[in-house]
């Protein structure tokens, strides 16, 4: 089943993907990975032999142009699922309204707490002590969309966001790798909605 995952930084999400991908009864291919911007990550994808491809905003008239450029770069690899790994923006109407509940997204915090860009350092400066990641169906909201799957990780009493970060990313690859694989392991008719 092809997948296409968007990033737009390091990529260790990305890599979790590529490696469970690999194994010869994993029902998912990483058929193309595309970022935003000339990401550190895109390295995984291109040591795996894996196609890639950058859509800069900057490289296009305006955000309407972007957005049907990233369709267009999604649609090209014919993907039956998107996953978005890390990818910072959001998406515009042409690539939602291509793949109608077929984009998910992995977010650092148990949503609905602490969506946006800044979970992990939003949920520490709430002081909570339990904290998580959430696998989200993507709608035009922000990390507003259908949750799909959860894990909760503590929260240690001399955690900065970095090492917060690091251990929710050690919860959140393996879920978000189930996730996909229960996603593309059922024979599904193609206009059927996931999950
Ligand atoms: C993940 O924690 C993801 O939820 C968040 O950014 C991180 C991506 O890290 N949005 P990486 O680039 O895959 O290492």
């Amino acid at each position: 089943t092809p997948v296409v995952v968007l990033i737009s930084g390091t990529g260790s999400t990305l890599a979790a993907l590529l490696e469970a991908g690999a194994h010869p009864d994993c029902p998912y291919e990483i058929v193309g990975v595309i970022a935003d911007k000339e990401a550190a990550g895109l390295a995984h994808a291109r040591a795996a032999g894996v196609p890639t491809a950058v859509v800069r905003l900057a490289d296009h008239a305006d955000r309407a142009a972007w957005d049907r450029a990233l369709a267009e770069a999604v649609a090209g690899f014919s993907p039956r699922l998107v996953v978005l790994a890390g990818f910072m923006k959001l998406l515009g109407a042409p690539l939602l309204e291509a793949h109608p509940g077929r984009i998910i997204n992995t977010h650092p915090a148990l949503l609905p707490s602490f969506p946006g860009a800044h979970g992990v350092r939003d949920a520490l400066a709430h002081g909570v002590k339990v904290t998580g990641a959430t696998v989200i169906e993507v709608d035009a909201g922000v990390d507003t969309g259908r949750i799909l799957a959860q894990v909760a990780v503590e929260v240690h009493e001399d955690d900065t966001e970095a090492t917060l970060h690091e251990r929710i990313k050690q919860a959140e690859q393996p879920l978000l790798v189930d996730v996909v694989r229960r996603l593309t392991a059922a024979n599904r008719t193609e206009q059927e909605p996931i999950a």
